[in-house]
């Protein structure tokens, strides 16, 4: 799934809302993902994956700090291990 995949389908909650969500929160529970758009609390399809990204969220946060890093290296054109 791509960062700007909606992970939400009924809110359009998107992945990379969510791993914002949990980096600058820092929940200490899956279920307060609803405070990002109102994850989950339409169908209930996406809950099992809410919580999925809650308990990987150090893996799924490196996969974002990747992104980021891609970023930058297309602004600037250093990759992290230049420096
Ligand atoms: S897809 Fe998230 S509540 Fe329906």
């Amino acid at each position: 799934m791509d960062l700007d995949d909606p992970v939400c389908l009924c809110f359009r909650v998107t992945k990379r809302k969510l791993l914002a969500f949990l980096r600058t929160q820092q929940p200490q529970v899956a279920s307060r993902l609803s405070e990002c758009g109102g994850a989950g609390t339409g169908c209930g399809w996406c809950v099992p994956y809410l919580k999925k990204l809650f308990d990987d969220r150090e893996l799924d946060e490196s996969s974002a700090d990747y992104a980021v890093q891609r970023e930058r290296y297309r602004d600037t054109g250093e990759r992290p291990n230049d420096q």
